[in-house]
């Protein structure tokens, strides 16, 4: 819980077993920090926790655990797009139309009432999670592959990120869970539409769309081309896309249109599949024996950085503000259907 970050950190100091980082002791003795999200629960909270842990560990020692960078399919991301000549040239918004990055969960707030209603959707899954997903998306290539250059190209595109529309809504009879307020107005669904404000994404809509309680348990990230010029007289309705599958069925799914068979001039969209589970089998490491394996490897190319956090915070901070009204929803549905609106609309 982050309300105890900053004792824990004073106790461990307090207690003389910290050693701050020093380049000239480092090799023979280190003292590691790690903490797991939330980091905080609003820019002023972020900052304070950053700040004092500085203090008292350099930022090489801060180990910030948020499970989904452990996830397969996330470290995917940025080896997809940075080892593969075909994705990068069109990684920009003369080719994308967008991008949809969506979180859905079965499950309700399980036991969790006390933590969830305080937080909430925006604060428990799209400050975190969703934001690293669209970094990872999103941000410039990186000079290498190491931490801190992936970091600094994290934190450079979170810090242009801008919203546009938030949608939220709660299901019914969230507010009979165990210690949940009975009038609460906390979202259990978010979807919002953002934007990035630099060269290569500039018209590009980001939409994000998350829940408890829905009709599946899905993580994508789904990049949408844009149509290419038709050239024939029945033209293909459906352009390409990238599906980055974090659960279930882990995966690359590249969509494409081709030719049906014994017709002249005639498309069906196909998928070119890239299934992990099928190729590497079910039994690659859980989020957090990779996490945990990288920190004491000493890689932080998995863990998330002050700066970054505080741009994340700064991004939420703005999507509270513009959260429209909350509505009601089924358990078990998509969502509630007014606020599905925008963000079906643009689906492909
Ligand atoms: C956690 C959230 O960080 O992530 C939970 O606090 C959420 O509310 C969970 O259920 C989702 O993680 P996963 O790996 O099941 O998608």
């Amino acid at each position: 819980i982050p309300e105890h970050f900053i004792t824990i950190t004073e106790n461990l100091d307090d207690a003389g077993i910290v050693t701050k980082h020093d380049e000239r002791t480092s090799e023979k003795t280190w003292t590691r920090l790690v903490y797991e999200k939330p980091f905080g629960n609003d820019l002023t909270s972020s900052r304070k926790i950053n700040r004092y842990l500085d203090q008292v560990f350099d930022e090489q020692q801060i180990y910030r655990i948020d499970h989904y960078l452990g996830k397969e399919l996330v470290g995917n991301i940025s080896l997809a797009r940075f080892t593969n000549r075909i994705f990068e040239p069109l990684w920009n918004n003369e080719h994308i139309e967008s991008v949809h990055i969506t979180l859905s969960e079965k499950i309700g707030i399980e036991k969790r009432g006390a933590f969830y209603d305080k937080y909430g959707a925006i604060k428990d899954m799209i400050q975190s999670h969703m934001l690293q997903l669209l970094a990872l998306t999103a941000m410039e290539t990186p000079k290498k592959l190491t931490a801190d250059n992936i970091r600094s190209a994290k934190a450079k595109v979170l810090k242009k990120v801008f919203v546009e529309k938030v949608s939220v809504g709660q299901y019914e009879g969230y507010r009979d869970e165990a210690k949940v307020d009975p009038t609460s107005k906390t979202e259990t669904f978010v979807s919002a539409q953002l934007g990035i404000d630099n060269k290569r994404w500039r018209g590009v809509p980001f939409f994000l769309s998350t829940g408890k309680k829905l009709d599946k348990k899905e993580s994508i990230i789904k990049i949408t081309f844009k149509q290419v010029e038709c050239l024939l007289s029945s033209c293909p309705s459906i352009s390409n896309h990238l599906t980055i599958k974090i659960f279930p069925d882990e995966g690359l799914y590249l969509g494409l249109n081709t030719k049906i068979p014994g017709i002249a001039n005639e498309v069906t969209p196909v998928n070119m599949d890239f299934c992990h589970n099928c190729l590497f089998g079910p039994n690659t490491p859980a989020a957090y024996e990779t996490l945990l394996a990288d920190m004491l490897k000493g890689d932080q190319s998995t863990f998330i950085r002050g700066d970054e956090v505080n741009a994340s915070w700064k991004i939420v901070e703005e999507m509270i503000k513009k959260k429209g009204k909350l509505e009601t929803y089924k358990p078990g549905s998509t969502g509630p259907k007014k606020q599905n609106n925008f963000y079906k609309k643009e689906q492909p």
